[in-house]
């Protein structure tokens, strides 16, 4: 039987309390979700607990050499056990939705090769009963970058079409365990950031690369960014479909996908930057909105590519047609692009394919786009929120749009203090400018339904270990304590001025 959702008791004391930063009364609609965002991998831990598969990061990131610090996702932050203590911290957040991914391995450990892991399918309905208790809504994504390491190893996980296989029964069997309480649904978290550090740049795995970028191992070849990438847009229809066609009416969810959406700001006013501006989001993010929305690649993508990019047959193209119901946006910074395809310009960014094409750099005769930060590819450019928002709704038609990440990074410095940390008000300004200009894009009529703050905790970066930190609350890496940093208490704060519940 459904549990019911009730509505987030908010305190009057609270509702007095006002922002401190940013002035303008921000129209967020009715019932908008005020959440924040993890993933398995980064959050979890318990990398063996309880019949739990390897997946490809627990190889990863055993091998020396590939994270900067050493570490591993093993423990983590051990939320397979504390998601109680994390769930509470939530609740005082007043957030009404959490955003967090299911360990593929850990209910599938060999994929669809083997048997379904009860014990891993029972953490994930715990997790999402203790949510609902708490009147939070689970907004689950299937894949946020691991995998069944058994895919890799048997057929080389998205460079084969028998991904999309695997990927249908995985998704299959989440909607039918978990859909009748979870509402949404997100097929893949950042495909384009998935395939550009997995098959391009190779510092994620299966660590494969291309021309002329890393340490390119023979057999690599240049055209494998794009055919991941096909098998990862045709897994999405296939999940999509089962979910229409056995799902939905019943369960009454709605499904989309969730790219990494920077902002491109052409350099010049030249129509040539222009154009290369827009190169760079086609290649970047309309690669995979484009087919999900619309059934094929981006125009500009298949004059330049030919044959290189792979072609939909007519029955994946209706499949594709089946859409999405929403499209959830990484938003984080911006970039000014110059134009190499008309003008010469030095070697920058791209694909070996799309080298030559456009070039991105955070500066523009050495000044900076917005403030740096210490991770190296954020700048603070709040407009950048609505300038992406205001692209997508004119391309994809206004399509419903979730902002399913948004967050400021800090890196440890060596004799820092907790204290530090905890003193976040550069993260609670970040994230003031950023929902300002959300706001603006929404009373522009851009229909955006959600807001998710990257990340609940501090947590593994990927490849650069714990080095990173992009928590509302600070993780002691040793004892594991979570503590409400600043920032913590703004959300809150804001929440509470801002969430309207009806
Ligand atoms: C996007 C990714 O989805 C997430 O895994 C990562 O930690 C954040 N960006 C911050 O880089």
């Amino acid at each position: 039987h459904m549990l019911v959702l009730m509505p987030l008791p908010i305190s009057s004391e609270l509702l007095t309390l006002k922002q401190s930063f940013g002035n303008n009364p921000s129209p967020f609609p009715p019932n908008f979700l005020f959440g924040t965002a993890s993933a398995a991998y980064q959050y979890e831990g318990g990398y063996l607990s309880d019949g739990k598969g390897l997946n490809n990061w627990d190889v990863y990131t055993h091998k020396p050499g590939n994270v900067v610090d050493g570490s591993n996702g093993d423990i983590a932050l051990d939320h397979y056990h504390r998601y109680l203590e994390d769930i509470d911290l939530m609740a005082s957040l007043g957030v009404d939705s959490y955003r967090f991914s299911i360990s593929w391995a850990r209910i599938l450990p060999k994929g669809r090769f083997g048997n379904v892991n009860l014990a891993g399918i029972h953490f994930y309905n715990k997790l999402i009963n203790a949510l609902m208790l708490k009147g939070i809504q689970p907004f689950v994504t299937l894949n946020h970058i691991d995998l069944p390491q058994e895919m890799e190893d048997r057929y080389g996980s998205w460079l084969s079409p028998e991904s999309q296989l695997d990927f249908a029964y995985f998704a299959d069997l989440c909607f039918q365990s978990f859909g009748d309480r979870v509402k949404y649904w997100i097929t893949f978290n950042e495909p384009n950031f998935q395939v550009k550090f997995g098959y391009r740049v190779g510092t994620f795995p299966p660590s494969r690369c291309s021309f002329p970028f890393g340490n390119c191992t023979d057999g690599d070849s240049e055209n494998e960014p794009f055919i991941a990438a096909q098998n990862i847009i045709l897994s999405h229809a296939a999940a999509v479909n089962i979910y229409r066609s056995k799902y939905q009416a019943k369960q009454g969810g709605s499904i989309g996908i969730v790219v990494n959406g920077a902002w491109f700001e052409p350099i010049s006013n030249s129509i040539a930057d222009k154009l290369a501006a827009q190169r760079a989001q086609s290649f970047t993010i309309d690669w995979f909105l484009d087919p999900v929305v619309f059934g094929r690649y981006p125009p500009v993508m298949q004059s330049i590519l030919g044959s290189t990019l792979p072609e939909f047959s007519k029955t994946e193209k209706e499949m594709l047609k089946k859409g999405v119901d929403f499209i959830g946006i990484n938003h984080y910074t911006s970039y000014y692009v110059q134009d190499c395809m008309f003008s010469v310009c030095e070697p920058g960014t791209g694909t070996s394919r799309t080298e030559g094409l456009w070039r991105q750099n955070s500066q523009k005769n050495g000044i900076p786009i917005g403030e740096p930060t210490d991770v190296e590819w954020l700048h603070v450019y709040p407009r950048g929120m609505e300038k992406i928002i205001t692209y997508l709704k004119k391309r994809y038609n206004n399509i419903p749009m979730i902002i399913t990440e948004n967050g400021y990074g800090e890196v440890t410095k060596p004799n820092s203090t907790i204290e530090d940390s905890l003193q976040d008000t550069r993260r609670a300004k970040y994230m003031a400018g950023y929902l300002d200009s959300l706001s603006t894009a929404i009373r522009k009529g851009a229909d955006v339904r959600g807001y998710f703050a990257w990340s609940l905790l501090d947590n593994f970066e990927w490849e650069f270990g714990f080095t990173r930190r992009f928590g509302l609350h600070h993780v002691d890496l040793k004892t594991l304590a979570r503590t409400p940093k600043f920032s913590a208490t703004w959300y809150k704060n804001f929440i509470a001025e801002h969430a309207n519940v009806k």
